[in-house]
């Protein structure tokens, strides 16, 4: 299976970092092939609600770093949505790019595609309420399948190693990745 994890958080090395590639790491052990990419790396523009990818080839009018995210979104089978919890949403780079996906309204090419969200936040579970809903409402969406959430407290810049815990349940969850589609 093919899996794609975007890193939606500013820091390399960061919570939301280590907990997808901790899931990577049990993913490779299970043979999966897997790409992981840092969002702040692209240069993403804003959609501009140009309603032109919904119209002939459903292509987006922006020219931008996306062209280089949209073909590796379509030919993953899993989708790993890495961000850490910003004022109870996702952080503005990963909305960024989720607002891109509209594209893949009209044209389906995600349906069937698995999407997983990782996010360490400060307050834990409880304050991922929102951010799980806008992720489980915009993969509903898209036709995809909310595969489930990875959901851990941390708040300093790589606290997360420290819970044998979180990174125990991210690397499991890497090694059952095939029974989530
Ligand atoms: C702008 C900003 C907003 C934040 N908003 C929240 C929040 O609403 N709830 C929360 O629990 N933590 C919040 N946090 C804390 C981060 O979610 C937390 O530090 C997280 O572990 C950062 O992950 P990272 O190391 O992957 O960047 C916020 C942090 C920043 C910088």
């Amino acid at each position: 299976m093919r899996v794609l994890a975007l890193v939606g958080s500013p820091r390399v090395d960061g919570n939301t970092d280590m907990l997808v590639e901790e899931l990577l790491q049990g993913a490779r052990a299970s043979n999966h092939d897997c790409q992981k990419l840092y969002l702040y790396h692209y240069d993403i523009l804003p959609c501009l609600d140009c309603r032109r990818c919904k119209q002939g080839s459903f292509v987006c009018s922006l020219k931008d770093e996306m062209d280089e995210l949209y073909p590796l979104l379509e030919a993953a089978d899993l989708i790993v949505f890495g961000t850490p919890v910003y004022w109870y949403g996702p952080t503005g780079k990963m909305k960024l790019f989720i607002d891109r996906l509209r594209p893949f309204i009209a044209s389906k090419r995600l349906k069937g595609k698995a999407g997983l969200l990782v996010s360490p936040s400060e307050e834990g579970a409880e304050g991922c309420r929102p951010l799980v809903e806008m992720f489980r409402s915009s993969l509903d969406y898209l036709e995809m399948e909310f595969a489930g959430s990875l959901l851990a407290k941390a708040y300093e810049k790589g606290e997360v190693a420290a819970s044998h815990d979180d990174m125990q349940r991210a690397y499991r969850l890497g090694t059952v990745l095939q029974s989530l589609l």
